[in-house]
């Protein structure tokens, strides 16, 4: 299945504002004009896909060529993360939601395993695969954060699609591994936080956070350097962070958390920004940008 360039990222709907706002939001995601979704069973411990299923209803379905996409994660209590935890999972994101199946399931943060014990009999890549082969999902994808964990779980060449997040932004390229696996296996690639979690479309520059941990000085330093050429070259820094993913041939989907009605809107504008010609070559002479992390 095609994908769609942008994918609103649901990762904090159901965690902000009353149930009003939560509402608000969830009906604006599944009417947006970007109509694809990325959601997880843990996300805000179940509300968000809660609040997509209630959207859903209330809108009678997804619309037409919409695309909802979910992730199975291990048991919150036991953190268990086997075959039968993976179809469990899969069930739950089902029921919260309303739907029968689902374009794409990833693999959620697996973190509580070894990769043998996934790729192993029972396992949750066996039971991912059981999935898209009774018909219930399309593709099956991984999602998650750690580089490494990453590679390895694309090398299973199990996967029809890779989410990674963090690791390929302005300010870091150390996904580029990743991107390169997934086109040899000819996969479909989601970057995710093309902002690094907030600090890249910080415009008042206050945020203190990269990838969800405080940012180094160093980082600090090259992201000063970053908000000098954008006003050189009259190019908000969100819109750079988010066309510097978008414009890469690797990438398939850019997945951008979106927090409220404001900044769906906003990300409407930034994804029509015009970016000059030359201002990437302008932001490429800043250099290698400093280490964010080493995983
Ligand atoms: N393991 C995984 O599978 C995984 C991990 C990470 C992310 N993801 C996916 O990727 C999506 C995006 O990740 P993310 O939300 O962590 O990171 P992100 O997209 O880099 O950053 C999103 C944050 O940036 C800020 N922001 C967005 N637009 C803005 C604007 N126009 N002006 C100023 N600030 C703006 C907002 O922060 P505030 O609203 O708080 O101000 C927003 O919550 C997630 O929702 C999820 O779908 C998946």
């Amino acid at each position: 299945m095609p994908f769609r360039p942008i994918t609103l990222g649901a990762s904090s709907l159901g965690d902000r504002g009353g149930a009003a706002d939560v509402a608000a939001l969830a009906d604006a995601l599944v009417a947006s004009r970007f109509a694809q979704i990325d959601t997880s069973n843990n996300y805000a411990e179940g509300r968000s896909e809660q609040a997509l299923g209630a959207a859903l209803a209330r809108a009678g379905g997804l619309p037409d060529g919409a695309i909802l996409i979910t992730k199975t994660d291990y048991d919150p209590v036991t953190k268990v993360y086997d075959g039968d935890r993976v179809k469990r999972s899969f069930e739950e994101s089902l029921t919260r939601l309303g739907l029968e199946r689902l374009p794409l399931l990833h693999l959620h943060n697996p973190t509580t395993m070894t990769l043998a014990e996934a790729t192993g009999p029972g396992g949750a890549i066996e039971a991912l695969v059981g999935l898209r082969e009774q018909g219930l999902v399309d593709a099956i994808g991984v999602a998650a954060g750690t580089r490494a964990l990453v590679e390895d779980y694309v090398r299973t060449d199990a996967f029809d699609a890779v989410l990674t997040h963090n690791r390929y932004t302005l300010v870091d390229r150390s996904a580029q591994t990743i991107l390169e696996l997934a086109a040899e296996r000819g996969m479909t690639v989601f970057n995710g936080a093309p902002f690094g979690g907030g600090i890249l479309a910080d415009e008042t520059g206050t945020a203190t956070k990269y990838g969800y941990r405080p940012a180094s000085f160093a980082l600090h330093g090259f992201i000063a350097k970053l908000r000098q050429v954008c006003e050189q070259w009259s190019v908000p820094l969100p819109a750079a962070a988010l066309h510097f993913s978008l414009r890469n041939p690797l990438i398939h989907s850019t997945a951008v958390g979106v927090s409220s009605l404001a900044r769906l809107d906003a990300l409407g504008e930034l994804a029509a920004t015009q970016i000059p010609e030359g201002f990437f070559e302008a932001v490429e002479k800043l250099g290698t940008p400093p280490l964010t992390a080493n995983d």
